[in-house]
Formats: C-alpha cells, sequence, structure tokens
C-alpha cells in the first residue's frame, strides 16, 4: 500500500445531502462551499434556482450547457481535507439518480426544516441510505423563524426514521429570541448574530453555562433554558461514534443556513466523525480505498450535452487506487481498453480539466453511450461493484405511438434511455402495452423529449393503474411457476429482461405478498 494513496484517501469525505424540497439543501450547499472558499459571496449557485422551478435542471441545460452537470458534484477543500459534495436534486429534477447518488457517498447530511421536522422526501431517501448503512449527520435549520419544540423533533426523527439522536448542540430560543446554540459537551455558548449569512464570519463564543457572561446572554431564557437542558441531559442519546458509523446514530445540529449559522459545525462533524472514502463489496471480493491499482464505478449519466452527438458524461465514483490523466482503464462489461485523456472534476462551478484524483473523488468521463449506469471501470482486474441498484419507481405512464411503423425506433430508443437509468421500461405479460416507470416526473419529460429528438419517434403519454413495482424472485421454482400463472394480469417483464409485479395498489401488493410467502418481491434491483 502506498502512502500517499492512505495519505490522499484520509483526507476525503464524499457525501450528499438529504432533505425534503424547501428545507434548505440550495442555501446550506451554499454556505459550505463559501467555508470551503470555493466561492466568495453567497448567491452564485442560488441564481440559477429562479431557473428552477420553472423549467428543470435538465431542461436548462439546453441553455445553459455545462452548469447543471457541474453542480451536480462539488469538490471543494477545507481543513486540510477534500470535501466532495453531491447534489441530488430536489423537486421537478427529482429522479432516480436522486437515489443512486447515495449509494455514491460515504456519509449524508439530512437537513430538517425546524418547523415542520420530518417530511415525505427525507423519509424516503433516509430508506436509501440504510440500504448501505449510510452514517447520518442531521441539522435542524431555520431557527430564525418559529420552530417547533426541538425535544419533540428529535422525538420524531427516532420514531419516523428508526435512527437514535444525539444532540450535540441545543438550540437557546428561536426566532426573534434566538440567541444561538449551545454546545453539550463542550460547555460553551455559539452566539448567534443576525445579519452575517452572507459571508465568513468568526462566532463569538461564551464558555461555562455558568459565567456571568452566559447569565446575561439568556438573560430572561435563562433559568428555562437550564430547566429544558435538564430534560434533554437526561432523555437523549449521548453521541456514540461506533453507532453513528453503523448509521444507528445520528447527531443533530440546529441552526439557519440562511444566517448561516451552524452549517460550519456541521462540516465540521463530517471532517472529524464521518469516514473517510470505504471499502466497496464486489462481486468477487472487498476492495480497498487504499489498494494501488485503480477501480470505480458509474452511477450516474448526464445525457444530451449535445444531443446530435450522443455525448454524455458518465460520473465515476474512484473506489481505489489513483486517476492520472491519460492512464487506460479496462472497462469490465465490455472486456475493452478506454483511455481517459480528459476526465472532469468539479470545483464550485467551474469544470475543470483533471491531472489526478483519489479514491472517494468523482470524475466525469465523456462518451458516446458506451457507458452504462452500474459499470465498473479497473486496471484489468474482471470485477463488479455491487450496490448501485434500480430502485422501484413509483410514477407510471403508457406510451403509444403516433406512427406504428416506428416501433422498432421505439423499443430501440426506450432500451438505450433504461439502460442509461433515464427511466425504467417495462412490458406486460399480458398486451402489447409499454409503460414507462420513475421515481420523478420529470423522467418523463426528459425521456418525451429525447425520444422526439434522439429517435425521431412521437408518442402520447397516459396516465396508468399501477401503484408500484416490485422485483420478482423465488427459490422455488415450482411456486413461481405457479404465481406467474396466478398473476399474469400483473406482471411484466423489465428493460433488463427481469420479472417484475406491477401492483395497482399498496393493499394490492400487500395481499399478494401475503398469499405468495415463497415469493420475494423487492423494491430494489442490482445492475447487470
Ligand atoms: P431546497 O434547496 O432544500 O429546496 O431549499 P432552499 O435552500 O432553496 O431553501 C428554501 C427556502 O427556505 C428559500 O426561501 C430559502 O431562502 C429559505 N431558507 C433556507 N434556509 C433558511 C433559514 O435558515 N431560515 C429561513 N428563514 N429561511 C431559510 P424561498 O423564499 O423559497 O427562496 P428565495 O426567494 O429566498 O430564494
Amino acid at each position: 500500500m502506498s502512502n500517499s494513496i492512505a495519505q490522499e484517501v484520509a483526507k476525503r469525505r464524499t457525501f450528499a445531502i438529504i432533505s425534503h424540497p424547501d428545507a434548505g439543501k440550495t442555501t446550506i450547499t451554499e454556505r459550505l462551499l463559501l467555508m470551503g472558499q470555493a466561492i466568495n459571496v453567497a448567491g452564485t449557485v442560488k441564481s440559477r434556482k429562479s431557473d428552477r422551478h420553472a423549467t428543470s435542471d435538465w431542461m436548462a441545460m439546453e441553455k445553459q450547457r455545462g452548469i447543471s452537470v457541474s453542480t451536480s458534484v462539488m469538490q471543494f477543500p477545507y481543513r486540510e481535507h477534500m470535501i466532495n459534495l453531491l447534489d441530488t436534486p430536489g423537486h421537478e429534477d427529482f429522479s432516480e439518480d436522486t437515489y443512486r447518488t447515495l449509494t455514491a457517498v460515504d456519509s449524508a447530511l439530512m437537513v430538517l426544516d425546524g418547523g415542520k421536522g420530518v417530511e415525505p422526501r427525507t423519509i424516503a431517501l433516509m430508506d436509501v441510505c440504510r440500504l448501505r448503512d449510510t452514517p447520518i449527520v442531521s441539522f435542524i435549520n431555520k431557527l430564525d423563524r418559529d420552530i417547533r419544540d426541538p425535544i419533540e423533533l428529535l422525538d420524531e426523527i427516532e420514531a419516523v426514521l428508526n435512527i437514535r439522536a444525539a444532540p450535540i448542540t441545543w438550540p437557546i430560543g428561536c426566532y426573534r429570541d434566538f440567541k444561538g446554540v449551545y454546545h453539550l459537551k463542550d460547555d460553551c455558548i455559539i452566539v448567534y448574530a443576525a445579519g452575517h449569512g452572507h459571508e465568513r464570519t468568526e462566532q463569538r463564543r461564551i464558555q461555562n453555562l455558568d459565567s456571568d457572561e452566559a447569565r446575561e446572554h439568556l438573560d430572561d431564557l435563562y433559568d428555562n433554558f437550564l430547566e429544558e437542558l435538564e430534560l434533554v441531559q437526561g432523555a437523549c442519546h449521548e453521541f456514540d461514534q461506533d453507532a453513528f458509523l453503523k448509521g444507528e446514530l445520528t447527531p443533530v445540529f440546529f441552526g439557519t443556513a440562511l444566517g448561516n449559522f451552524g452549517v460550519d459545525q456541521v462540516l465540521d462533524a463530517v471532517v472529524d466523525w464521518a469516514p473517510a472514502p470505504l471499502a466497496r463489496a464486489s462481486h468477487e471480493r472487498v476492495i480497498e480505498p487504499t489498494e494501488e491499482p485503480f477501480t470505480g464505478f458509474v452511477f450516474k449519466i448526464q445525457a444530451n450535452m449535445d444531443p446530435r452527438h450522443r455525448d454524455r458524461i458518465a460520473f465515476m465514483r474512484i473506489c481505489s487506487g489513483q486517476y492520472q490523466k491519460g492512464m487506460k482503464l479496462h472497462h469490465v462489461r465490455t472486456g475493452k481498453e478506454l483511455r481517459i485523456p480528459d476526465a472532469l472534476t468539479f470545483f464550485a462551478a467551474e469544470r475543470e480539466h483533471l491531472e489526478e484524483a483519489w479514491a472517494g473523488d468523482i470524475i466525469g468521463l465523456h462518451n458516446h453511450g458506451t457507458i452504462q449506469i452500474g459499470d465498473t471501470f479497473s486496471e484489468g482486474e474482471k470485477i463488479g461493484f455491487t450496490g448501485i441498484p434500480h430502485f422501484a419507481p413509483e410514477l407510471f405512464q403508457r406510451v403509444r405511438l403516433k406512427d406504428p411503423l416506428k416501433s422498432k425506433q421505439l423499443r430501440q430508443g426506450l432500451q438505450e434511455l433504461a439502460e442509461e437509468g433515464a427511466t425504467q421500461v417495462f412490458f406486460p405479460e399480458r398486451n402489447n402495452d409499454i409503460i414507462l416507470g420513475a421515481v420523478g416526473v420529470l423522467q418523463f419529460d426528459v425521456v418525451a423529449s429525447r425520444l422526439q429528438d434522439e429517435y425521431k419517434v412521437e408518442c402520447l403519454y397516459e396516465p396508468i393503474n399501477v401503484w408500484s413495482a416490485r422485483w420478482v424472485s423465488s427459490d422455488n421454482a415450482k411456486k413461481l411457476d405457479e404465481f406467474k400463472n396466478k398473476a399474469m394480469e400483473n406482471l411484466a417483464i423489465d428493460g433488463g429482461g427481469h420479472l417484475t409485479y406491477l401492483a395497482p395498489t399498496r393493499v394490492n401488493l400487500n395481499l399478494t405478498a401475503e398469499r405468495w410467502p415463497d415469493i420475494r418481491f423487492s423494491a430494489t434491483r442490482e445492475h447487470h
């Protein structure tokens, strides 16, 4: 093991933010970039958001090529470390990519709106993190507003997300009375001062809650705060590094992203507690990040940079070793060698050509459709990384061709778009329908527009009565055959040739699963 690989790996933290739309992910991202000196004034990333409501990242990319891609991954230095922050698209551009991005990180930052608590998208994203027991740091945001009782918020995290919550800081008041946070272990108040949301500032700290300065600062909140603190210290979990690393316990911080307060503590927690790039399982063996030979896998493909040339960028997470400009990589699925002269790295809003990168980093590879999601690259070893799944779609549409003679083009287009991860496609057993599945609505728009532009097929898209899909398997071949006969109505084959159950309702799915105990109904499926 080379020493410099070990040093570079130890410096890296690769994480994503998980949150419900409007909880403050964009605002926090900006404050993080500010801290990493990647931008000087907050507002740079945000400006793209005005576009986002009207159009979407993807549509906007048509106009403003590159911006969207570069903001998918942001790399910046912080405290002698190199931070890779992966964007998990929210709002309209929420898609399977959002889920898959979480398979490429070593930890996640969960952001909750203090006024709202745990919301549906938070739950869905946490479910994905749980597939790999990803360590979660939590930030309760918007303390400059009226928030819910913090104890109740922690209870909700524990009950709904099924993870122990350990407060590291505790808020002193909120809204107009927000005076800062108390660091439970350090016995120190970090004082909130409004009006510094857009710049890096030194924060005032008051050591010792017992001090005159602390009493003076808390003023008439003091006695109540002591009482509350006693309750918190009695009832809440203490931080436990092992439990955190196993994804069983989350350290919780409070603050306001807009006021740029508390975000630095969160980033410190990521640096101090979150894991450096972890070992990854492949079908063949476990690969350590410090192994000399390069390995990596593709978790996301951003297509249509130039529709006429079918130009794409594949986002690869490096799992071991070092990338060096111009190196040759072995594309395990095709068995071909690819020379990579121009991988991209992502520094804030700029795309830069890259000289070298290490395990934990994300690099972008140009290609013309040769690279698929889930593909593994190595320096020759025939391995395939696991844990880059398809996720059961939640939205479905039936596709109908306007021109029936274009059926071949449609099938080919859908096959390729499915391989790329833009959508999922299902062919029911009982008829010739073609059904598209997605987790975000925008995926349908993307597919419609790409089918038209790239494959010259126009289609009609109709609503269809499917609630969710489950991949079907069984160790009992006889039972599986029996099931196939009985459940024919709801069975389909997906783009990868796998048997799938399309459930019209949640109740139907539950009943079916109960009735067929020998059949597995999986909400995720591995690539390949
Ligand atoms: P998202 O990416 O998770 O969707 O959230 P985003 O950061 O865009 O924040 C959603 C809204 O919440 C924004 O307001 C943002 O300014 C606001 N916000 C974020 N953090 C805080 C905070 O700590 N305190 C308060 N009071 N508000 C916060 P908006 O009106 O929707 O957008 P904009 O007009 O400010 O851009």
